[in-house]
């Protein structure tokens, strides 16, 4: 057998031959097995759009047939599915239910100590139904927000679809994020209620989130229950009248609750998410047309089979990706998924490929972060598991360099599995750009086409006008979409503000630079507050860290611009290398001709500064503003919501010595 050595060098040449290839057409064995394996979704959804999709709504159940598909006459605020009457949570669970499907396991939690719950939809129904009426008890009716904070339990599960069931928004916040997020995301949403935990697991020690809670809830007068899922046994108190526990309060109700009749067009969800401003933005999405969009893109972009496959979406059901490709997404279909409660690297950092081998994971979704995260804890890891029931993989969150693309391929994907990088926001609800694996071949790097019924365009930042093939420019969206976001909560102008002002109101603006190819293909170069300026030529941070990334000694990378009194912005970057390999005066050179020869001597950075891990949110998504923020000396703004802390510390050090240096 090849020495661990041998085979390390062997996976770094195939890779850096793949690196020259453009284009990978699906396996055969792929395409034979497919859903969509031609053009012709693309065909018929353009002759008509709106009637398209209409027929996709068909795939629901809707008490109530819709009158008009889409009602139009006042953008950028659209109707989808007037006077249709629909219920999220009948069609996640009852409809499953009633098709004999009971028994079908919805979910296969992990627990982080190596705790096992194998959740039927049956289970889920009666749960649900057993919540909604405690909500109904307390006095919650359509309409009233309910503010959910958990960790990766299954009961968020059934907190969130019991909102759903009665008609009551409901408005998670990341188990991650401060107690004082929290309170900020209640108030301004006026919430009425709050689900929660007495303790959350972290890596084998408890973190108390209900006390914590309590220290800084006491003054929001619109709650007025708080229930506390008994998830750790960890000590807390509980005020009376105002807490209840969660178990006690579902033994004693009811397991039935009829689903309540709403409209298409009734607020399913609240999801809060960083604008530009301190301040975050209270997205809101609606029942009818996000259930359409989330269901279809389910079906096709992860060519889901629901009774064979078992899919794992590894985010969190905090975010955006975990409410459409986590809860509704997934259930909707009557798939069979993966919940683990943990991080990836506990208990081990080979734990992901253990939960697939031992539960045949077919398909996996998750970040590029988390997958050169995966690279650099070595390929070894993977290679001790068997990973080949695993038949598509996808990505989502941010762009993902090609050598972190072709890893995931060659490594967990055994040079076989197609991957789909899926592009979209918190406010699109759905995936809008990425490629249909039977039908389309993959680019490594580029997300790839609009989806069917999806239009996008790239816009001239200073005409608005359309530019050509392989031009950057700003990426925008020309076609109402059925999951698209309805407003900001209580905050119509800044709604129209953010996305309909620069172009009108057709012309939703996305916020992230892009260009596409001749061959139609989209590539998303980040999002446009981080694209540099450095002697009056634009950059973007994601495409330069792309070309150190891809540096064979280069983990990770995050690029800043950094003011520069002669070319108005000078690039710096913060760069991890693989292993215990150490930064010298000889790498920086390297890696600066590395970055000349990939993008041009303009893009080189000034500085490299060596940083042993990068600021990350607990999604994995580098804060670059921190960064931005030490590098110029200014005062940090909120770091909790850091994964770690402690990492801005270890950097200021490292500026700090960086600056005498060059003193
Ligand atoms: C970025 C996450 C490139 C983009 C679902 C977008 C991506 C922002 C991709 C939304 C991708 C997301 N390729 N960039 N496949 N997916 N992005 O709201 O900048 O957390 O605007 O939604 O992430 O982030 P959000």
């Amino acid at each position: 057998m090849a020495s661990t050595e041998t085979t390390h060098d062997d996976l770094a040449r195939r890779l850096e031959e793949l690196q020259e290839t453009e284009r990978f057409d699906p396996p055969e064995e792929f395409v034979a097995g497919a859903q969509d394996t031609d053009d012709s979704l693309w065909k018929d959804a353009e002759r008509d759009p709106v009637a398209w999709w209409g027929k996709q709504a068909e795939d629901l159940h809707w008490f109530k047939k819709w009158d008009s598909v889409l009602d139009d006459s006042d953008p950028p605020f659209y109707t989808w599915f007037a006077g249709g009457k629909i219920n999220a949570s009948y069609n996640c669970l009852d409809r499953h239910v009633e098709n004999g499907l009971g028994d079908r396991v919805a979910i296969h939690w992990r627990g982080e100590e190596g705790e096992e719950r194998d959740i039927t939809y049956g289970w889920l129904h009666e749960q649900v139904q057993r919540f909604a009426n405690v909500l109904k008890d307390n006095g919650i009716q359509a309409g009233d927000v309910v503010g959910i904070f958990m960790p990766m339990i299954p009961e968020v599960v059934v907190a969130m679809l019991a909102c759903a069931r009665i008609g009551a928004p409901h408005n998670v916040v990341f188990g991650g994020f401060s107690p004082e997020s929290v309170k900020e995301r209640m108030e301004t949403s006026e919430a009425k209620v709050l689900v929660t935990v007495d303790g959350a697991r972290r890596k084998g020690k408890t973190a108390p989130i209900k006390p914590a809670v309590d220290e800084v809830l006491g003054d929001v007068p619109s709650i007025e229950k708080i229930f506390v899922v008994k998830a750790t046994g960890a000590d807390c108190d509980m005020q009376d009248g105002r807490d209840v526990w969660w178990e006690d309060a579902l033994e004693a109700a009811s397991p039935e609750c009829p689903p309540e009749e709403l409209d298409a067009e009734h607020p399913l969800f609240i999801l809060y998410s960083s604008g530009s401003t301190n301040k975050p933005k209270g997205i809101l999405h609606t029942t009818g047309g996000y259930l359409t969009g989330v269901g279809w893109t389910m079906k096709h972009v992860f060519d889901l089979r629901p009774d064979s496959d078992v899919y794992w979406c590894a985010a969190d059901v905090g975010w955006v990706t975990g409410h459409s490709y986590i809860v509704y997404g997934p259930l909707l279909n009557g798939a069979t998924q993966v919940m683990y409660e943990g991080p990836p690297d506990y208990p081990s950092k080979d734990h992901h490929w253990r939960l697939i081998e031992e539960l045949g994971v077919t398909i996996y979704y998750f970040a590029p972060t988390a997958i050169r995260s995966f690279m650099k804890w070595g390929a070894e890891l993977p290679a001790k598991h068997d990973l080949s029931s695993l038949r598509l993989l996808g990505t989502v969150g941010e762009p993902i360099n090609p050598k972190a693309w072709l890893w995931y391929r060659e490594v967990i994907g055994l040079g076989e599995t197609p991957v789909v990088d899926t592009w979209w926001q918190t406010e699109t609800g759905q995936i809008m750009i990425t490629t249909l694996p039977g039908a389309q071949y993959m680019k490594p790097g580029s997300a790839g086409t609009p989806l069917p019924g999806i239009a996008a365009e790239i816009l001239d930042e200073s005409s608005g006008e359309k530019v050509g093939a392989n031009t950057q420019g700003l990426l925008v969206l020309t076609r109402p979409w059925p999951g698209m976001l309805r407003t900001l909560y209580k905050d119509k102008e800044r709604f129209v503000e953010t996305y309909f002002k620069r172009f009108g109101p057709e012309t939703y603006l996305v916020g992230d630079a892009a260009r596409r190819d001749s061959d139609g293909y989209y590539w998303v170069i980040g999002r446009i507050d981080d694209v540099l300026n450095v002697s009056g030529h634009r950059m973007s941070t994601a495409e330069i860290e792309s070309a150190i990334v891809s540096h064979e000694v280069v983990a990770e990378a995050a690029v800043i611009g950094q003011s520069d009194e002669d070319t108005g912005q000078a690039v710096t970057a913060f760069v991890t290398l693989e292993g215990d390999r150490e930064g010298d005066d000889e790498l920086i050179n390297a890696i600066r001709e590395h970055v000349a020869k990939r993008i041009g001597k303009l893009a080189r950075p000034k500085r490299i500064i060596w940083a042993d891990d990068l600021p990350k949110t607990r999604s994995g998504k580098i804060m670059r503003r921190l960064l931005r923020d030490i590098a110029e000396g200014r005062e940090l703004g909120d770091v909790t919501t850091l994964r770690d802390p402690d990492v801005m510390q270890q950097l200021q050090g490292k500026i700090a010595e960086h600056q005498e240096e060059e003193d």
